[in-house]
């Protein structure tokens, strides 16, 4: 089976879907793996290191999509330099794996619906034990909460750590992170090794005790509603219990020098949580990191993408931070990828097996056979124009 790997065409993506590393492990398993020239360059994985590992290096990127059988990919396809679409230059009836968010690029999975190419998305992935080695949400968000800490801690004139020093004191930072997931949770744990002093909340009650594991203090409110989306993701809030949190995040933003955000519903888009009045109040010189900026932003205020002042206060809205961290980023990624060929490779009959009774990939496959099959993607496209 023909494996290609090519240049990410997303802009600014500094990421690689495969390393040397795991791509020797495919080799070894059986399959012939070919990558676009210098695809692993800016993640600092040069091209002798992947052709020491077996890999073929192909310097015609639409060639090696053209021929390729199974696609492995960041993100989503997209335009590549010569302006033709990654998703039009598919043999029919290939197979994708990446990152596709395809809620969030229905148009993209339109296209390769009409290709007939078989498209599976990590993201999609079910959060279960077994899944959880190739869960690229968790591996990468990991890193978005590490990342987001340092940003923060970039912006603010002040030091995280208390110091004692013989010109006298400084107290620690005080962090308020906002959403305990997977990046929430890394926010917390990189605040506390910074020396902050950190709180954090979240809708889902079963959190606390993660929070406090990692070092945060647990701020709650009581929620009149079930929260739990099912598959560790939450729900949207009630507008009564949306009332209740906006006035407790109004209270405690307030007294705090940072602001981290990483809420998602259902893992795809950022609830609006601190708006203009919040804003407002925060000190001068304190800062907002909003991690839901690649989900639409938590902030009103946030302009995605970029890093604002507000009356005095930074508003950090950057997005694909993964990026921004391109060899560890490129390592986890791929290792979510290999266990994920790994665990559906046929060596002995060097096939791929599309068993769909397997729980794994009935919840990722995005397109199949000319048809969208990934339920929310359906459920969105009807109302898509
Ligand atoms: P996520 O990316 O969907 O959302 C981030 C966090 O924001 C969540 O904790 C969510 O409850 C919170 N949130 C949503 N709306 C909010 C609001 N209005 N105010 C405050 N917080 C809000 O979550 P993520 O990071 O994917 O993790 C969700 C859970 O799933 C975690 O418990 C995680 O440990 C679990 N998980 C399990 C996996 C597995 O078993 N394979 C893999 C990945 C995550």
């Amino acid at each position: 089976m023909k494996i290609a790997v090519l240049k990410e065409s997303r802009e600014n993506e500094n990421r690689v879907a495969l390393d040397p590393a795991s791509c020797k492990k495919l080799i070894d398993a059986g399959m012939q793996i070919s990558m676009e020239t210098g695809a692993g360059t800016r993640a600092f994985f040069p091209d002798e290191d992947y052709q020491k590992a077996g890999v073929s290096i192909v310097s015609d990127g639409a060639k090696l999509l053209g021929d390729a059988d199974f696609i492995l990919k960041v993100n989503a396809p997209g335009l590549r330099p010569d302006g033709q679409h990654e998703a039009d230059l598919m043999k029919p009836g290939a197979m994708l794996l990446a990152s596709i968010f395809p809620t969030r690029n229905l148009e993209v999975v339109k296209k390769m619906a009409e290709r007939k190419t078989t498209a599976f998305s990590t993201d999609c992935i079910p959060r279960t034990t077994r899944a959880q080695a190739m869960d690229t949400l968790s591996s990468q968000g990991n890193i978005v909460g590490y990342k987001g800490v340092l940003l923060g801690a970039v912006e603010l004139p002040s030091y995280f750590p208390m110091f004692m020093t013989a010109a006298g004191t400084t107290f620690s930072a005080k962090v308020f992170v906002i959403g305990a997931g997977v990046a929430g949770l890394q926010a917390i744990a990189t605040a506390k090794r910074l020396g902050a002093s950190v709180t954090a909340t979240d809708v889902r009650p079963e959190v606390k005790e993660q929070i406090e594991s990692v070092g945060g203090k647990y701020i709650g409110i009581e929620l009149q509603q079930n929260t739990q989306a099912g598959g560790g993701y939450a729900a949207e809030l009630s507008v009564e219990d949306k009332a209740r949190q906006a006035k407790m995040l109004a209270d405690h933003c307030a007294q705090v020098d940072v602001v981290i955000t990483t809420a998602l519903i259902g893992g795809v888009f950022a609830p609006k949580l601190l708006d203009e009045s919040i804003v407002k109040s925060m000190k001068p010189g304190s800062v907002i990191v909003d991690l839901g900026a690649d989900g639409g932003g938590n902030c009103t205020l946030s302009k995605i993408g970029a890093i604002t002042d507000v009356g005095g206060v930074k508003i950090i809205a950057l997005t694909n931070l993964p990026s921004s961290l391109p060899h560890h980023a490129s390592m986890m990624f791929s290792r979510n990828l290999l266990n994920f060929m790994v665990a559906f490779w046929k060596k002995d009959e060097n096939r791929f097996d599309l068993d769909w009774s397997d729980d794994i990939l009935k919840a990722c496959v995005v397109t199949h056979d000319g048809q969208v099959m990934h339920g929310p993607t359906l459920k969105a496209l009807q109302t898509h124009n």
